[in-house]
């Protein structure tokens, strides 16, 4: 028994942002943005639109992609850092809006891992035998999270949702899934607040993201580098067996340095932050739903997708499309 994507989808929010937009909130200028990061804009949620909503979207465009009913889902996943309310989960938000009732639904925090992880327990899911069609998305209104007067964040990240439909079958699909965290990190990129540490404690600037973000660029390379080399093992695969890398859009840099790993010319890997910036969990599922759309990954190819985040957290999933 295997699980196999049958069907992508993404939301984008109207509204974006340029980093010449940018240049008139902090400090900063459309030159360092690019020349560090490869980002040129990112798209940022309406004051009135949730991360539900942009799942929705999404949800609804894999779902047409796939050729399936909402009724046909039991099971459906949403990696967020950024839910619309502390509960019920967005998972069971989604499902009432999609008017499916019954079904398996949960939210799954691994920051910008989180769709990599989410894919990996949907995957054990379907494997188990327990259920046949998973809804599996990534949906961030990240921009939530931001300082606007910290130009070593706010210039990084982007809101958004990507979803994939997860079916049962005989042939593969997914190959494996790998999954990894390390706590020990917890500091180089983090937002201080939180429910249990108490709302009436939270100072204004401990309800943001904080980073170091040169000493988590450090790690998230060689993080990476290493995830590629278990994934590739794992599988007894060569660095030529693959078709398509498609990373987290954190930095145009870190992008390079892992296709570099996989001496992938840059062609064959899917790079949509300059458009998306970070959108956290919703950065893999959504330049995997740009190139199926573009018509660059076609089915049968294979397709190496990678994240690291807060945690810290890293993973990959390995697939047959
Ligand atoms: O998705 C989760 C994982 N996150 C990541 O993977 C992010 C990893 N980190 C990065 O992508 C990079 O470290 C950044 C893009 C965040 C920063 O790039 P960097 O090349 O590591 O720059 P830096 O932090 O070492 O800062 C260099 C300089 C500093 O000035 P001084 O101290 O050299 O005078 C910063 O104050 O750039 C300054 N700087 C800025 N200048 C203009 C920092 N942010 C900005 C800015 N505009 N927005």
């Amino acid at each position: 028994m295997y699980s196999r994507i049958t069907g992508t989808g993404s939301y984008l929010p109207e509204k974006i942002l340029t980093n010449k937009d940018l240049e008139a909130i902090v400090d900063t200028s459309d030159e360092w943005i690019r020349e560090r990061t490869g980002i040129r804009e990112r798209h940022v949620a309406a004051p009135t639109e949730t991360t539900c909503d942009l799942a929705e979207q999404a949800a609804r465009c894999a779902l047409d992609a796939a050729g399936k009913h909402p009724d046909d889902v039991d099971l459906i996943i949403i990696a967020t850092t950024t839910p619309d309310k502390v509960f019920p989960s967005t998972a069971c938000l989604l499902q009432a809006r999609l008017g499916i009732r019954g079904c398996t639904a949960f939210d799954l925090q691994a920051v910008c891992t989180g769709f990599v992880y989410a894919v990996g327990v949907a995957d054990k899911f379907i494997k188990s035998g327990t259920h046949k069609c998973a809804l599996v998305i990534g949906a961030e209104t990240i921009s939530r999270l931001l300082d606007w007067t910290d130009r070593t964040t706010c210039v990084l990240f982007g809101d958004g949702a990507g979803a994939v439909v997860l079916e049962a079958g005989d042939e593969p699909g997914i190959l494996s899934t790998h999954l990894h965290a390390d706590g020990q990190y917890e500091k180089l990129l983090h937002v201080p607040a939180g429910i249990s540490t108490g709302f009436a404690e939270i100072q204004a600037e401990s309800a943001f993201i904080q980073m170091k973000g040169n000493e988590v660029f450090r790690v998230a390379v060689n993080t990476l580098g290493r995830i590629v080399d278990e994934t590739l093992a794992a599988n007894d695969m060569q660095k030529e067996d693959i078709d398509w890398l498609v990373p987290h859009q954190a930095n145009v840099r870190i992008i390079q340095a892992t296709a570099k790993k996989l001496k992938m010319d840059m062609d064959h890997v899917v790079v949509t932050v300059a458009e998306h910036g970070n959108t956290s969990a919703a950065s893999v599922p959504l330049a995997l739903d740009t190139a199926v759309r573009r018509g660059d990954i076609k089915p049968g190819e294979t397709v190496m997708m990678e994240a690291f985040g807060g945690g810290f957290t890293w993973g990959s999933v390995l697939a047959v499309m």
